[in-house]
């Protein structure tokens, strides 16, 4: 024991670090876990279609980023299990072949063994330098997590699937079928906001960064609309009634040779009675494109998207980081149950005008949780990229084949629910939880 008051404190903040990361820790495994509740050995195993490792491959890869991360890379203990380092490593296996696995409770057992030795190598750890790793693993887990309750929707929907749209087999390919005219509104409409052009801090260098949030740095945004609310249900069905999923006027050269190769006449999810007010979701880019050019706008940057989220354009001083920019739309206050839509607390889409105590200092709504957002951006570095806690987590995608997605989905858990997070996904894949809200000017 030591004498000298500092020490002392110095002792505390790392006693009440190790406490606070064992409980996140903690509660992310819990939450982790209980998905897995009344999952079939089946549905364990099997892939929901090809994009997709099955959610038992998931829960194991969990366990081994934990182990390869924290304790053979961090602590340099040596590997625990090392035959399943092929099966559960994220460049190990195709997706293809990563059907044949333990079983849940041979999986569980192996999540719970290496957490022993994470709790024992956490008395020792360097929490005061090394603390992001320690969030970049639960937020590791937290992102598995969203992927494993898509795969789990995936499975549902095979059984039950949408019953409100025609299939696109049933649909007439009569070319004199009636097509209404579409409503000339004037832009920006009523339920647009004005963000002013200037200068704006993008990225994130707080202790939560993930490589790809990193350098923070200042950019010119020019000013713009925005939409207030994600684009609902309601207002897609005028795009698929228009028969926009059948007029290329309004469809990428890309995105139309992508609907000619996989047919589709509505989003992958849809609420039959009621839902007109809630998020439309699953989506592929080239749909959020198409419709954005169906109402004369168009979809937001990553930029503009998060000055409209982040920014507070009443404090105008461009030094005063981080008085003007701000982690949540309301502010630096972690995330409640009364701001938005996250953390599975609602299971499914809520109405985009629930969460008026979540609103931007713009005026928008549901710029976190409820659906992800598709933007305009391709997946980049930021000047001064340095991959962590490896190469490829990152650069891999940085090929001009992913587009960014912000802001979070019902399904997203709070330790990636911030204005600064970036997702990505190529084009063409329909993410289950993915929305959009349109821009113009
Ligand atoms: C950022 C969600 C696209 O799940 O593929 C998880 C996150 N990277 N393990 C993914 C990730 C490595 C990634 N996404
Ligand atoms: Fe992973």
């Amino acid at each position: 024991m030591s004498s000298n008051p500092m020490e002392i404190s110095t002792d505390k903040t790392q006693a009440s670090l190790q406490l606070a990361i064992k409980e996140q820790l903690t509660q992310s495994r819990a939450r982790t876990l209980r998905l897995f509740e009344g999952v079939s050995a089946d549905t364990f195993r099997c892939q929901a279609n090809p994009d997709f490792s099955p959610v038992g491959w998931h829960l194991g890869h969990i366990g081994f980023t934990e182990g390869l991360w924290l304790l053979e890379q961090e602590a340099g203990f040596p590997p625990l299990f090392s035959e399943y380092r092929r099966l559960f490593a994220a460049d190990g296996l195709p997706k293809t072949e990563r059907q044949n696995l333990p079983s849940f409770t041979e999986i569980c057992s192996y999540l719970s063994q290496i957490r022993n030795q994470v709790w024992d190598y956490l008395q020792e750890a360097p929490l005061d330098s090394r603390a992001w790793l320690w969030h970049w693993l639960v937020q590791h887990e937290s992102q598995h997590c969203e992927t494993i309750i898509w795969v789990l929707q995936l499975h549902r929907q095979k059984v039950r699937p949408i019953p409100f749209w025609p299939k696109v087999s049933d649909w007439s390919l009569d070319s004199s079928v009636k097509v209404p005219p579409i409503q000339a509104t004037s832009l920006p409409d009523q339920n647009m906001v004005h963000v002013e052009g200037g200068r704006f801090l993008l990225g994130n260098n707080g202790l939560d960064a993930l490589d790809n949030e990193k350098q923070a740095h200042w950019v010119q945004v020019d000013s713009f609309w925005i939409d207030r609310f994600p684009v609902t249900q309601g207002q897609y069905q005028q795009f698929i009634e228009a028969e926009g999923y059948r007029q290329p006027q309004y469809w990428s050269k890309e995105g139309w040779q992508w609907l000619q190769d996989h047919p589709v006449n509505h989003p992958t999810h849809w609420i039959p009675n009621g839902g007109e007010d809630h998020p439309v979701c699953g989506v592929s880019w080239y749909e959020a494109d198409a419709y954005a050019r169906f109402v004369g706008k168009r979809l937001p940057t990553e930029a503009e998207w998060e000055k409209a989220a982040c920014w507070h354009p009443a404090q105008r001083d461009p030094h005063a980081f981080p008085i003007c920019k701000r982690n949540y739309p309301w502010g630096n206050h972690a995330p409640e149950a009364d701001h938005c839509n996250y953390g599975g607390l609602n299971w499914g889409t809520t109405p985009v005008n629930q969460y008026p105590q979540g609103q931007s200092a713009y005026g928008c709504f549901d710029l976190l949780g409820n659906v992800w957002e598709w933007t305009h951006t391709w997946f980049y570095p930021f000047p001064g990229f340095e991959p962590y806690p490896y190469k490829g987590y990152s650069m891999t995608y940085f090929d001009h084949q992913h587009r960014i997605l912000k802001g979070g989905s019902w399904a997203t858990q709070a330790p990636v629910l911030r204005g600064a997070f970036r997702n990505w996904y190529e084009p063409r894949i329909r993410i289950h939880f993915a929305g959009f809200r349109c821009a113009y000017g």
